[in-house]
């Protein structure tokens, strides 16, 4: 029987998860693939601590070049993370004429054309299921399964920690620090959290699933990002009393001519398809002209989950090598020379309703004013709470869901509103995704 010899950069949580399923899950891959893989390198800076798996004498390196030098090695694993030097070790492996593997959606976001050029001139794959949604078959669905569709809109709970957070806010009435400290224990977080929190890992998704949908390069730096960082306990009370939940979303709706592509916390109907997916899971609902909707849900970080997707692509991979095919599939879903730049949307000209709260004085007048506010920069309420009664001098929280109005004229009454002597603090608005 042959065998796939590969190698890996990075044995953090994921690498482990990989190095487990190659050692646990080997007879079944074996049947399936019709050979054996086995990981003869492993590279990382730290290779004394005891990861609870047994490997062969002399896997462990802390020499990258021994894995990208190997003559042995075909495929390449990459799960180091951020952008250098896992950017220079996977063009090194690509030079070398080793495919790549990587979980990396942060490289991706940013250099993923390079990568794709680079595995192409080779006539090399390049695999990158594990960057999205963990064990979710999204990369696949968009660049095989769906080949066929005009995607009209991806909307993505596509980050666990930020997901396990505010469900646990949700349902558990649990502080923020305590929710990111479990999720950061369980392995879902990035090693700097605020890439979670702050929608900066969702964007990185949405930027690589929107290139794949639509043929076009994203100029990660344009997008929208907004986080979690300032829901509150009393934003996820008022959403839950007006029949939504508030969930991190990454948005990309293409109109045929631009873009909307934005991360931020939005409250969607209990009714929605992904209301209920909660802690770490992920979602991601995909559009378009055949299929309507379709909905893919599942564990979107972990050892396990994302490992599986690696040793997916690998045995993708190791297929085309045993039937010494190249690849098939272009990496960015459509072919290189079809790959146009599509405008993005500006933010100030993209719509959608509102939950807008407010800490006022608690006397009359004060409403009066701010609906007129509204309502001279065309912005309609739909329904409106005034929570309890306030002491003399001290804000009352009032809440407003309004129809459909322009992020400018919102953004404009706003900042009208809050020069108002009778408002507390700056607003808090959350947009809605009906
Ligand atoms: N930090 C990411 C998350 C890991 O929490 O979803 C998976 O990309």
């Amino acid at each position: 029987m042959k065998t796939i010899k590969i190698g890996m950069i990075g044995f953090g949580t994921i690498g482990v998860g990989v190095a487990k399923i190659l050692a646990e899950n080997r007879n079944i891959i074996k049947k399936r693939l019709g050979a054996e893989v086995e990981l003869v390198k492993i590279a990382d800076l730290d290779i004394i601590t005891d990861r609870g798996i047994a490997l062969a004498e002399g896997v462990l390196t802390t020499s990258v070049d021994e894995v990208i030098n190997h003559p042995d090695i075909s495929v390449c694993i990459e799960l180091i993370g951020g952008y250098e030097p896992a950017r220079t070790f996977m063009l090194q492996a690509i030079a070398q004429g080793k495919h790549v593997v990587t979980a990396n959606k942060a490289l991706l976001a940013k250099h993923g054309d390079e990568l794709f050029l680079a595995v192409a001139q080779k006539g090399l794959s390049i695999g990158f299921e594990a960057s999205i949604g963990g064990a979710i078959p999204i990369i696949r669905s968009m660049r095989e399964a769906f080949v066929a569709n005009q995607i009209q809109s991806i909307e993505g709970i596509v980050n666990g920690t930020a997901n396990y957070i505010l469900s646990k806010m949700s349902d558990e009435n649990c502080d923020f620090d305590s929710a990111l400290k479990e999720a950061q224990e369980k392995g879902f977080a990035e090693a700097d959290p605020t890439f979670d929190i702050e929608g900066i890992d969702s964007a990185h998704k949405i930027a690589v699933l929107t290139s794949l949908a639509y043929g076009t390069p994203v100029p990660f730096d344009d997008i929208m990002v907004s986080g979690i960082s300032n829901i509150t306990a009393d934003d996820i009370d008022c959403a839950r009393e007006f029949g939504y939940r508030i969930k991190l979303l990454a948005i990309s709706k293409y109109d045929g001519h631009s873009i909307d592509i934005r991360v931020h916390p939005a409250m969607i109907p209990i009714s929605h398809p992904m209301a209920n997916v909660n802690g770490s899971l992920n979602a991601i609902r995909v559009c378009d002209d055949l299929m309507e909707e379709n909905v893919l849900i599942g564990h979107g970080a972990g050892a396990l989950p994302t490992g599986s997707a690696v040793v997916g692509d690998v045995v993708e991979i190791a297929r085309n090598i045993l039937h010494g095919i190249g690849e098939r599939v272009p990496a960015g879903s459509f072919q290189n020379n079809e790959i146009k730049s599509i405008p993005l949307k500006d933010i100030s000209e993209v719509e959608s309703d509102y939950f807008l709260r407010f800490s006022v004085l608690d006397k009359p007048g004060v409403l009066s004013k701010i609906s007129g506010i509204l309502g001279n920069h065309s912005i309609s309420i739909e329904s409106m709470i005034q929570k309890g009664r306030a002491g003399k001098g001290m804000g009352v929280p009032l809440v407003m869901m309004c129809h459909k109005a322009s992020e400018k004229n919102i953004q404009s009454a706003l900042k009208e509103i809050e020069e108002l002597d009778m408002v507390c603090e700056k607003a808090n608005l959350i947009r809605v995704e009906k």
